[in-house]
């Protein structure tokens, strides 16, 4: 069976393709927020298809879509590569450790090669800040930030909002539908590598919410306030009623040198235990990114908790988002929404 979407009522957004009129997605920083409400609207019909035994259309059948990644992913990855399938694309997977790269090949190089191919998509994840951002510069088609080194991970936080948004919506938390005004949510963890945490905070401050990070001092960038978080060292006070907990893993793989003393000193500090957890509001809502390290920034019985943890929640979202991302992307490809076919080529 192939399922018919439900498209974002007419009159919410501006008509034709100016609800979302960016060839690339590499950041949230670029978006305002009512692009950033739109690709969260547009999702919702993914989650419901989603939800379904047959989960497929053919939206963009014809379609080829490369996920090129640089760096290591599970959610990621396979979430752009069932998203892609969920809508009728043919989906690629460039295995970077197998190409030429190791050859010596440049990545501008790569790209280039990678347009002749005649992409109508591409997903890169890369080591480096900035190097979407590069690619996006040498390519016709539209390039989707999977997470760029430190800089951001745009998906992930479009995600933890659609998350937090489905969450919200089923505690009776009405006053969130629109947006998270006045939502407390701390991110706590490795501020200073994370490009989730980047994201996060540039997304949850557009839709509203008060956003506080937690690190150790030498885990949080200088200037972070500047971005609209407000910065606490002390987890216990960056707790203090906070509706939402978010936690991060320590990026030890962008680590030169010794950041924190011991992962033991670090979870008497910064893990989220059961204890520490009453702090934070009743039933306050926990996420996690992934991968995570249990026993480290969480504990395992706070990671799995049945009423209050949405981490697998943030991995159905996941695929919803980036099926809606994919979808919004290629309407000028597919000279849908007022674009004529071909616009970018
Ligand atoms: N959250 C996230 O980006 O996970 P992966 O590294 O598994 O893709």
């Amino acid at each position: 069976m192939t399922a018919t979407p439900t498209p974002t009522p007419a009159g919410r957004y501006p008509a034709g393709g100016q609800a979302f009129p960016h060839r690339d997605l590499t950041g949230i920083g670029h978006l305002e927020t009512h692009e950033i409400m739109f690709l969260l609207d547009e999702a919702e019909q993914w989650v419901a298809l989603n939800r379904q035994p047959s989960k497929h259309t053919d939206v963009l059948s014809g379609l080829t879509i490369i996920n090129a990644f640089f760096e290591n992913s599970t959610r990621t990855l396979l979430s752009f590569e069932i998203a892609g399938k969920r809508l009728g694309a043919d989906v690629v997977n460039m295995q970077a450790a197998q190409s030429s790269l190791k050859k010596g090949e440049t990545l501008i190089d790569t790209a280039v090669t990678l347009n002749a191919m005649r992409a109508d998509a591409i997903v890169i994840r890369h080591a480096s800040s900035g190097a979407v951002q590069l690619i996006a510069d040498k390519v016709d088609c539209p390039v989707l930030n999977a997470g760029d080194g430190q800089h951001e991970h745009p998906t992930q936080a479009l995600l933890d909002a659609l998350a937090l948004r489905y969450a919200l919506k089923e505690k009776g938390r009405s006053e969130f539908a629109e947006g998270f005004w006045g939502l407390k949510v701390t991110i706590c963890g490795d501020i200073l590598h994370s490009r989730v945490a980047r994201s996060n905070i540039l997304c949850l401050t557009a839709l509203g919410a008060e956003v506080r990070v937690c690190a150790p001092p030498a885990l949080m960038p200088d200037g972070i306030e500047t971005m609209g978080a407000a910065a606490f060292t002390d987890f216990d006070s960056a707790l203090d009623g906070a509706d939402v907990v978010m936690m991060l893993r320590l990026q030890n793989e962008r680590m030169s040198g010794q950041f924190i003393p011991s992962p033991r000193e670090y979870r008497h500090l910064y893990g989220l235990t059961a204890g520490r957890l009453e702090r934070a509001a009743p039933q306050a809502l926990i996420m996690h990114p992934g991968p995570m390290n249990r026993g480290v920034e969480i504990d395992s019985d706070i990671a799995d908790l049945a009423d209050s943890s949405i981490i697998t929640r943030q991995v159905e979202m996941g695929v919803a988002i980036r099926m809606a991302c994919l979808e919004v992307l290629t309407r000028r490809a597919r000279g849908v929404d007022g674009w004529s076919a071909g616009e970018w080529a």
